[in-house]
């Protein structure tokens, strides 16, 4: 597996993926945006098949960059980590001092993921997803993961001055 910046080569099959993942449009903090108009990292396999996507938002400091979207094609077989470590490697040479991110409050396996690499719950924004839907997103299902009922989001952070999980 290899993982690389997006480049406009990649911008349909990308798209696809988002659309596949219901994610070319992302709610969240009371805001819509859009990944395909933000920077990612895609993993791909050697024959070139797509694994993975990260999309990212640096924000206009300079100091902190968000987590828009992560996705991969199958789960657990390190994927995911491969892009966050592809992240963290460009937050650190662009000096970002903080990663975040927001999930739902049904995503028990992000959060146990996140945490796993070094990310710490920061806010819980409740209802936060309930109000999205009503206002900006009405396609966001009411139950999501292990039948739990999608209503809040849950703020994750990092902090790149820590110790990396790594390390730990
Ligand atoms: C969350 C997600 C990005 C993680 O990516 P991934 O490629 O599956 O993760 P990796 O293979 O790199 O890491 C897997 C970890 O989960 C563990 N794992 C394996 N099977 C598992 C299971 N059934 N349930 C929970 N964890 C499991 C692995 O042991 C590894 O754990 P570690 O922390 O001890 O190393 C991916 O599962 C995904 O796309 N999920 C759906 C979308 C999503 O929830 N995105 C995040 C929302 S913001």
């Amino acid at each position: 597996m290899r993982v690389r910046r997006r480049t406009d080569a990649d911008l349909a099959a990308v798209r696809a993926f988002l659309a596949e993942n219901h994610s070319d449009r992302v709610a969240r903090r009371g805001e819509l945006l859009h990944p395909l108009e933000h920077p990612a990292f895609v993993a791909e396999s050697e024959e070139g098949r797509l694994l993975g996507v990260l999309t990212y938002v640096p924000d206009e400091t300079g100091r902190q960059c968000e987590i828009l979207t992560l996705h991969t094609t199958e789960q657990w077989h390190g994927t995911g980590t491969a892009l966050i470590e592809a992240m963290e490697r460009w937050a650190a040479e662009h000096g970002i001092d903080r990663l975040w991110l927001i999930t739902t409050n049904d995503n028990v396996d992000a959060v146990r993921f996140y945490q796993r690499r070094g990310f710490r719950l920061a806010a819980l924004h409740r209802d936060a997803v309930t109000e999205s839907r009503a206002r900006l997103k009405p396609e966001i299902p009411l139950t999501g993961e292990y039948g739990i009922p999608i209503r809040d989001e849950l703020e994750l952070d990092r902090s790149l001055g820590d110790a990396g999980w790594r390390d730990r």
